[in-house]
This record gives structure tokens, sequence and C-alpha cells, in this order.
């Protein structure tokens, strides 16, 4: 089953929708397999954002995904790498479509209150970088 790895950031921490977020996934039907509430330490940023070193915006976006604590979450379920991005809506909240996360919560591209990962090659490493295999359930068939 594809997983995908889903953070919600400190702005969305902050603004209390942690219980909001978790439950448009659980509406949609996908499974809530790992959650970690943690403070994201600097060279974890450093590595989880490594494609973004270099650019103008990279130290900024490094002290603010560590400026507070975030809620990890590894998400299971049919194609959910890409519908989790439609879910979640443009980087940009202000491209963003009403109805997805940016597009009803965030004005501002570097507070953009949640992250998903954007391909399978990252949902594999991103979940890796955050989580240990144990750290992740399984379902019973029939509850
Ligand atoms: P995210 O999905 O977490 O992936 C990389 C992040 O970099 C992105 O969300 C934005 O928060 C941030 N980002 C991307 N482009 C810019 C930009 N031009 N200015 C500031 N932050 C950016």
């Amino acid at each position: 089953m594809e997983q995908t790895f889903v953070m919600v950031k400190p702005d969305g921490v902050q603004r209390n929708l942690i219980g909001e977020i978790v439950s448009r996934f659980e509406q949609k039907g996908y499974q809530l397999i790992g959650a970690k509430f943690m403070q994201i330490s600097e060279p974890l940023a450093k590595t989880h954002y490594a494609e973004h070193q270099g650019k103008p915006f990279f130290d900024n976006l490094v002290s603010f995904i560590t400026s507070g604590p975030v809620f990890a979450m590894v998400w299971q379920g049919k194609d959910v790498i890409q519908v989790s991005r439609a879910i979640i809506g443009k980087t940009n909240p202000t491209e963003a479509t009403p109805g997805t996360i940016r597009g009803d919560y965030g004005i501002v591209t570097h507070k953009n209150i949640i992250h998903g990962s954007d391909s399978e090659e990252s949902a594999k490493r991103e979940i890796e970088l955050f989580f240990q295999q144990d750290e992740l359930v399984s379902y019973a068939k029939d509850v």
C-alpha cells in the first residue's frame, strides 16, 4: 500500500490546525500509520530540505521549521502521494484553490501550514528520515 509523509508545520500547530488536518485525511479514507509530535533539530531540518540548499529562502526555511513543534505523520492508502498533494494545495497559498488546506488557511509561502511528500522517492526518503520502521503500525483486516 502506498505511503506518504505529511507534516503540520509550526504555524499550523500554533493555529490549532492539527485536528482539522488529521480530519481531512481521515475523511478522505486514508489510514494514519505513524504520528510524532516533535521539535525538529537544525541538522534534521537541513537534511529534510537538502534539495533547497543554496536557494535564497533556505536559511529562513530551516529557522522556521525548527522554531516550534511540528506534527509529523505517515498516511497510507491508494494513490496517497498524489491525492495528499491535492488535499494540501499549491505551495504558494495565494495560488492554492479554496477547499485545499493551504487554500483555506494560508496566505504566504514561507508559512504554508503543512508539508507533503511530492513523489514516491521523497515519500520513502522522508518517512525513513522521521520514523523508525517499528514506529509504523499495521491495521487488522477486520475491526
Ligand atoms: P514545503 O512543501 O515544505 O517544501 C519546501 C518549502 O520551501 C515550501 O513548502 C515552502 O514553505 C518553502 N518555500 C518554497 N519556495 C519559497 C520561497 N520562494 N520563499 C520562501 N519559502 C519558500
